[in-house]
């Protein structure tokens, strides 16, 4: 029994091994990076040696274990040829270094080597940051925090992020001996095998400061408890489209096995825009109110049911490192047709980019 089925075996709702996998899409989040502000210790600026934000010599060693993980459940049992071949695998990333630097590390651990032992690392596609409304959350604009602003009465109308955070510091933090301004800096740093933070915030980051950042990262998303529906559809609009797009040529494929389209798509993203795709395809909840982990993955498999001939749409979270992946439960008890799947994802689906006003009026 190969892995990926043993794995399918957990699943609940997986009838699934039987079904033909039509295709896969991965929206992942990139591998372990600096922190964005702050450091935990004294020796972090030395371990981050690429500087704040940008991907870490272990995320780079996780990023390619978790693309391991998808080898062996996508690859070993040739569901997709270990050559590389174009019109089979096609990777996406928002283009700031850390997803970039992510996609090409995972995408090295899938294929064979050349006959002269030379990694094949496969096309990324990126559309300059500034212009990449798919997989780069536009946190800078102006409008779209109404509900944000009166929540924590903000009159300020920049950097509503920023001015967020603090003000969620002020009535969410409750580690006591952990600086708040350090809550991005503990989180990120924890997996860090060269990092000894002090107890007190190893303590923190583990669950507190985890489930601290899920608040921050669900409000930045629009998601959730803080769901906003300008600010989830600028956030994830494009790529819900992208991915409707791709079930339903999946779902008119005429070919069995089907090869008519792309085997494996992968979209390499931000946390923010992991929780608003997990909002709008109503699998939130699989977090359990902690942020994700690096390199965390929702993963949708469309299926042709040998029963009806119908497809279907499975969720799973693949989390972080670990190997499992884990079932969101979105088909039990659900329907999880393609039709169904699309009907409750389509109002949040956008084929335009939502315009966006970074100069407030009057
Ligand atoms: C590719 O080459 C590297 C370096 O020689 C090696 O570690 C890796 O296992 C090889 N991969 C495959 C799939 O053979
Ligand atoms: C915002 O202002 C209202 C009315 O002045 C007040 O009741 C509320 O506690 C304030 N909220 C915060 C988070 O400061
Ligand atoms: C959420 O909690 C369940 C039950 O404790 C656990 O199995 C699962 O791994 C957790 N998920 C995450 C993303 O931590
Ligand atoms: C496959 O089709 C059968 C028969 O209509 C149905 O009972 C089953 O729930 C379907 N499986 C999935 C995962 O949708």
């Amino acid at each position: 029994m190969s892995f990926r089925l043993i794995l399918a075996s957990l699943a609940a709702a997986s009838a699934a091994s039987k079904d033909e996998l039509l295709s896969v899409n991965i929206v992942i989040r990139h591998g372990d990076r600096a922190p964005s502000f702050g450091w935990a210790t004294d020796d972090s600026e030395d371990v981050f040696f690429r500087g704040h934000d940008e991907l870490s010599d272990s995320g780079i060693d996780h990023v390619y274990e978790q693309g391991s993980h998808f080898r062996i459940a996508y690859f070993d049992n040739e569901i997709v040829d270990r050559r590389f071949l174009p019109h089979e695998v096609y990777v996406r990333s928002s283009a700031v270094n850390r997803c970039l630097m992510s996609a090409a590390s995972f995408t090295r651990s899938l294929f064979y080597n050349t006959s002269k032992k030379n990694p094949v690392i496969p096309p990324i596609y990126s559309n300059d940051k500034d212009n990449d409304y798919m997989l780069q959350p536009h946190l800078d604009c102006q409008d779209g925090w109404e509900d944000v602003k009166s929540k924590f009465n903000l009159t300020d109308p920049d950097d509503v992020p920023l001015q967020a955070a603090a003000a969620l510091l002020k009535t969410d933090w409750d580690c006591q001996y952990v600086p708040g301004k350090l809550f991005d800096a503990i989180v990120a740093e924890l997996p860090n095998e060269l990092i000894h933070m002090r107890t007190a915030y190893k303590d923190c980051a583990k669950v507190k400061g985890k489930k601290f950042m899920y608040k921050y990262i669900e409000l930045l998303a629009g998601a959730g408890s803080n769901f906003n529906e300008l600010r989830i559809k600028r956030n994830a609009g494009l790529l819900t489209n992208e991915l409707l797009k791709n079930f339903a040529e999946a779902d008119k494929c005429t070919t069995a096995p089907c090869s008519e389209v792309p085997k494996m798509r992968i979209y390499y993203t931000h946390d923010v825009t992991e929780l608003a795709i997990a909002h709008i395809f109503g699998v939130l909840p699989v977090f359990n109110y902690t942020t994700p982990a690096f390199s965390s993955a929702l993963v949708f498999e469309t299926y042709r049911n040998t029963t009806n001939q119908g497809s279907y749409v499975q969720i799973l979270l693949k989390n972080g490192e670990k190997p499992l992946f884990e079932p969101t439960n979105n088909c039990y008890k659900k329907d999880c047709s393609v039709a169904a799947v699309t009907k409750a994802a389509k109002p949040f689906a956008i084929t335009e980019s939502i315009p966006c006003k970074k100069v407030q009026p009057n």
